[in-house]
């Protein structure tokens, strides 16, 4: 089991896809660094083989964030048991296979929308009114350098990245002061997704774990003041 570095847990985080990749290595680093998590995502086993790293304390959950309703449970669970986020980081997300636009059928489409697009919204849906009851707290919207560029055989994700950009800056203005909302591109670490899309070359990035070294402080010094501001790691 992990154990925390402060005894007394510190900052709320929610993170969405902390099964794997980001998610996982930001789950376990925050813990690390004494902090509350609460995550979710779709795969029961890895979520019960972190809980048991975790320890008590980080409520895991199995939740599609494109089901609206299970979102909304698991809103509803979270700030009953343990109050409004601080942090309320927006990363589950999936890549197309790579493959040319008109090659892509409707369901392979329709999948990267509904999570990466829908997904985010339904989280910013059920978190965010409990974070403006609160009077504070940030939300980041996990976007990529693909969210400010483009590259062939990725369009779909490229969508749904620039989608996630204009749909934090437009959040940014909403929100009350005392909160904020930022896109951020991680940059590029060596998971399942980058796998997908960049094959064998990905084993000469940083992997999530060296990521997250950086990653989490970074995350941790997050304000109102960044609100609208279009971010990167590193
Ligand atoms: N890795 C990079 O270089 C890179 C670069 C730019 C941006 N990003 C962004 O960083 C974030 C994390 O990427 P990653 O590389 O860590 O990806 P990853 O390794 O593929 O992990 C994605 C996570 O999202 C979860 N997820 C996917 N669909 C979900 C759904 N419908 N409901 C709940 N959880 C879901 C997955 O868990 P389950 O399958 O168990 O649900 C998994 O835990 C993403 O937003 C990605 O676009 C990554």
């Amino acid at each position: 089991m992990i154990m925390a570095t402060e005894s007394v847990l510190g900052k709320t985080v929610v993170i969405t896809g902390v099964s794997r990749g980001l998610g996982r290595a930001m789950a376990r680093e925050f813990v690390v660094q004494g902090h509350r998590v609460c995550g979710c995502s779709r795969d029961a086993g890895l979520l019960d083989e972190l809980r048991e790293e975790l320890g008590a304390g980080h409520p895991l959950t199995q939740v599609d964030v494109t089901d609206d309703a299970s979102v909304q449970a698991w809103a509803n669970e979270v700030s009953q048991s343990v109050g409004a986020p601080d942090l309320l980081l927006n990363n589950a997300a999936v890549i197309n296979p790579n493959a040319q636009l008109w090659t892509l059928d409707a369901a392979e489409f329709d999948q990267v929308i509904d999570i990466n697009i829908k997904g985010v919204a339904n989280v910013i849906r059920h978190f965010v009114p409990v974070m403006i009851d609160a009077g504070q707290g940030v939300v980041v919207n996990f976007s990529s350098g693909w969210g400010r560029s483009t590259s062939p055989e990725v369009a779909p994700y490229c969508a749904t990245k620039w989608a996630v950009e204009g749909l934090t800056q437009a959040l940014a203005q909403e929100l009350p002061s005392g909160l904020a909302a930022v896109p951020l591109n991680p940059g590029v670490i060596n998971t399942d997704m980058l796998k997908s899309c960049f094959g064998t070359s990905a084993s000469g990035c940083p992997s999530p774990e060296e990521w997250v070294e950086v990653a989490v402080p970074f995350l941790l010094k997050l304000g109102p003041e960044h609100n609208g501001q279009a971010l990167s790691v590193g």
